[in-house]
């Protein structure tokens, strides 16, 4: 007797593909043997962006997997046009996958007459889709300014487990966070390795990118350091920390971050530090000239097996919780 086929309620797994999440798209579409669903995109001279279906999803359950990088603005509005167009044509479902969420670090009023940008952002994507997921959320609580129901996953997994393949070949490793911001997670990371923790005092000093690290707190000296963050920007932050913790005496220093943002010229600037190796993950794409920079320092860990696992759970109503307990 053949295997019955398990029926969803919000129909079959449609995939996909925003602009930029192309070669994570067919990874994910790979892992579920399922293809990418056609449709056009076009960009009229006035800069205004158009979806067209090439089939009809009534009674799909559609995904549209588009994280929000550089070009962050025409990123966001091809995921919300066409998370708006699955909609319109009657997708029984419609999630919103943005494995890198844009504005996320504009979430609170922490000085007079500033926007919550990422209560927009999160507003909007909700006006739009059914659901969300996402990774590593900058900070937790954005999940609740969603208005819809979200998967917000983490690389911490696929990140230890790469790091703990490469422990026996460091002295002495010690995990540093350079944000106070990350050290929760970076204490989870030092648990996970079984390594101590050290913390990295660091201040803004003004509204744009400049960051200054002001001192240690835990013992570096003589030991292989692991710094780790969320997201790397310009690498100023980052830049900073591998200077501080060589001053301090640092042997090796591994950089492990989820989300490779490189704006302006980081990828040179990183490249140029006194630095092991580079880790992390493909939520946002890095174009071959700044991967280039990195030479082989560089590994990108995938997320997409993940995200497909996750995809599939969705889809059949299981717990995706469980999945990290597996
Ligand atoms: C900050 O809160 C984040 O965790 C990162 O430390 C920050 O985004 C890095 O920015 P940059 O690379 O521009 O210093």
């Amino acid at each position: 007797m053949g295997k019955k086929k398990k029926r969803s309620h919000v129909g079959d797994i449609r995939l996909f593909s925003g602009s930029a999440s192309s070669e994570l798209a067919h990874k994910i579409a790979e892992h579920l043997d399922l293809p990418l669903e056609g449709h056009d995109l076009v960009c009229f001279p006035n800069e205004n962006l158009f979806v067209k279906l090439h089939s009809s999803v009534r009674g799909q359950d559609c995904y549209v997997i588009q994280t929000t990088s550089s070009p962050v603005h025409n990123n966001f509005m091809e995921l919300l046009i066409t998370l708006q167009t699955l909609r319109l044509d009657s997708a029984a479902r419609v999630t919103a996958v943005v494995p890198y969420l844009c504005y996320a670090r504009s979430d609170k009023k922490d000085q007079p007459r500033v926007p919550i940008t990422a209560r927009l952002v999160a507003d909007m994507i909700s006006s739009e889709a059914d659901r969300y997921m996402t990774f590593d959320l900058h900070a937790g609580q954005i999940q609740g300014f969603f208005s819809i129901p979200g998967d917000v996953l983490s690389s911490f997994s696929i990140l230890t487990d790469h790091l703990k393949a490469l422990l026996p070949n460091m002295y002495q490793p010690v995990v540093v966070t350079a944000d106070l911001g990350f050290a929760k997670k970076a204490r989870n990371f030092a648990e996970s390795l079984q390594t101590p923790l050290a913390l990295i005092e660091k201040r803004r000093t003004g509204n744009d990118a400049r960051a200054k690290a002001m001192g240690i707190i835990g013992e570096i000296n003589d030991h292989d350091v692991i710094l780790v963050d969320d997201e790397i920007d310009t690498g100023g932050s980052i830049a900073e920390a591998v200077h501080l913790v060589k001053q301090f005496g640092a042997r090796d220093v591994y950089i492990v971050f989820v989300h490779a943002v490189l704006s302006l010229n980081a990828a040179e600037r990183l490249a140029a530090l006194p630095v092991k190796q580079f880790i992390c993950t493909d939520t946002i794409p890095i174009p071959p000239d700044k991967a280039a920079a990195f030479g082989d320092r560089l590994t990108v860990l995938t997320i997409a097996d993940l995200l497909a696992e996750v995809i599939l759970r969705a889809n059949q109503g299981r717990s995706v919780g469980a999945l990290f307990d597996e």
